[in-house]
């Protein structure tokens, strides 16, 4: 089954939205597979983001992303990659539409709220950078026959 990585940010644990965001997923259908809070070390987030390194707002980015916990985690289910980057909405919080994690709770592009692997590869790459240590649960639920 498909899984992704999506984490939300040091804005969504302070505002207190790790269960709202949560609940978006489960309720969705999503199964939660690995989940931490965690502080982000600068050498981290440097790597995590490196595919931005050349960019004007990456010395903000890695900034921002380590400058409080972030609520990290692995969802697994079909199409989770895709599925939600779409809830999600776009990267900036003012074209991201209504009903969407971004478009209901953000304003600035710099302070989005929620991170999600973009494709497969990046999927692969992030979770191994934040789960190598801890793994993921494998489990089964019985939901699942009225999902799937
Ligand atoms: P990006 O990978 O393009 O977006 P996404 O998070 O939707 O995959 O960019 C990574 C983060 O960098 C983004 O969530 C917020 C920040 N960022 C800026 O601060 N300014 C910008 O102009 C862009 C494009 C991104
Ligand atoms: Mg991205």
């Amino acid at each position: 089954m498909e899984k992704t990585f999506l984490m939300v940010k040091p804005d969504g644990v302070q505002r207190n939205l790790i269960g709202e965001i949560v609940s978006r997923f489960e309720r969705k259908g999503f199964q939660l597979v690995g989940a931490k809070l965690m502080n982000i070390q600068s050498e981290l987030a440097e790597e995590h983001y490196g595919e931005h390194k050349e960019r004007p707002f990456f010395g903000e980015l890695v900034d921002f992303i380590t400058s409080g916990p972030v609520f990290a985690m692995v969802w697994q289910g079909e199409n989770v990659i895709a599925t939600a980057r779409q809830m999600m909405g776009a990267t900036n919080p003012k074209d991201a539409a209504p009903g969407t994690i971004r478009g209901d709770f953000g304003l600035t592009v710099g302070k989005n709220v929620i991170h999600g692997s973009d494709s497969p590869a990046s999927a692969e790459r992030e979770i191994g950078l934040f789960f190598k240590d801890s793994g993921v649960v494998e489990y089964n639920k019985l939901v699942n026959e009225w999902i799937y």
